[in-house]
């Protein structure tokens, strides 16, 4: 019998692009998870196979190089695999399947989700343990370093510390601090697929990051998430109005995270953060460019609906997901009124 594990992906609820620049960020698990099986074997061989791809990538034990071609899809695992190794840990020959019904390139997390799961399964399967944040930083360097990802710290971490029911506060200001607060009785997310691919290494977030560091050298901070609104607002004007855009929304998401983490520790007027999503996406539009017109079609069409109470994007945009937040009962006729609304019924990635 293979040992298996699952890990969930996560939807950002709010703090957009905050993550590797010092600020702040609410994220919920997903329900979907991905799964990831390991059998060991007496050959010395590391090979990889999945329920989406047909066919298998093998490997001899021993360094791994990243796959490429028809193969590349394979290195999460193989970079999972490098990186336990690397760290002294090392299984002998293994065969490891992937499974789970997370959606795959949906702005889900479901590359770190993956990440984070190969390695559990293998310490697992070896009688070792790592600490969770330990492996979430593993998992970001397979990310960035195996695959040629630049994504930040948010994904693997979220990940690795979500638990199913609980949303996460993660804060970046200097070691990341991690808090949980119970999703909002009667409340759901609503994550939709705008339709648009998102594709991390094709899109422009590498050329955002950097416009965020020039900013933040601009303004003399080390990092933008460092300041808050009114602190950026006096400072704001030496940038070139670029830059000034880009600084505002990470600025502004993190305070919005805050204005969030308020009414959640209050137990207060949860329908509040259906406003906040609005503005997120309204920044992303505006000032970090980060939507795509098939997103912002399909969150007007949301805010068009009644019992929505606010619509974004979620992740790094250019394409990917978009989010809606309904309570709990108003879910089917939220449903039903999409489905009746003339346009194509978007596809229903996951209920949170
Ligand atoms: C992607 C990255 C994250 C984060 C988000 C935007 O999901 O992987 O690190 O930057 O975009 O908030």
């Amino acid at each position: 019998m293979p040992t298996t594990v699952s890990v969930p992906g996560r939807v950002e609820v709010l703090g957009n692009h905050t993550d590797y620049n010092g600020g702040r960020v609410l994220v919920a698990p997903t329900r979907r998870v991905v799964t990831v099986g390991l059998k060991t074997t007496t050959n010395r061989r590391v090979t990889v196979s999945s329920d989406a791809i047909r066919g298998g990538v093998w490997r001899p034990l021993g360094a791994l190089e990243p796959a490429t071609g028809s193969d590349a899809w394979a290195n999460y695992v193989l970079g999972a695999v490098e990186i336990l190794r690397v760290e002294g840990i090392e299984l002998g020959g293994m065969r490891i399947h992937v499974s789970g019904d997370l959606p795959i390139g949906a702005g889900l997390a479901s590359s770190a989700a993956l990440c984070v799961a190969t390695m559990r399964v293998i310490l697992q399967t070896c009688g070792r343990r790592m600490p969770s944040r330990r492996l979430a930083a593993c998992a970001q360097t397979v990310e960035t370093d195996f695959v040629g990802v630049p994504v930040g710290p948010l994904d693997p971490l979220s990940c690795a510390l979500g638990r199913p029911g609980r949303l996460l506060r993660l804060d970046f200001t200097r070691e990341p601090r991690v808090e949980r607060v119970a999703m909002p009785r009667g409340w759901n997310i609503l994550i939709f697929d705008s339709g648009q691919r998102h594709a991390l290494v094709s899109s422009q977030y590498a050329q955002r990051r950097r416009e965020c560091t020039a900013a933040a050298r601009a303004l003399g901070v080390p990092k933008l998430g460092l300041l808050r609104p009114t602190q950026f607002h006096r400072r704001a004007p030496a940038l070139p109005a670029k830059l000034r855009r880009r600084a505002r929304h990470v600025v502004m998401e993190s305070a919005r995270v805050d204005a969030a983490w308020r009414i959640l520790g209050r137990g207060g007027a949860a329908a509040g953060i259906g406003a906040l999503l609005n503005a997120s996406h309204r920044s992303s539009q505006d000032d970090f460019e980060n939507s795509h017109a098939a997103v912002d079609r399909l969150v007007a069409r949301l805010r068009a609906v009644s019992g929505v109470e606010g619509a974004r994007l979620t992740g790094g945009g250019f394409g990917g997901a978009v989010i809606g937040w309904v309570r709990r009962e108003n879910v089917p006729r939220v449903l039903a009124q999409l489905a009746a609304d003339g346009g194509t019924l978007p596809r229903l990635l996951d209920l949170v």
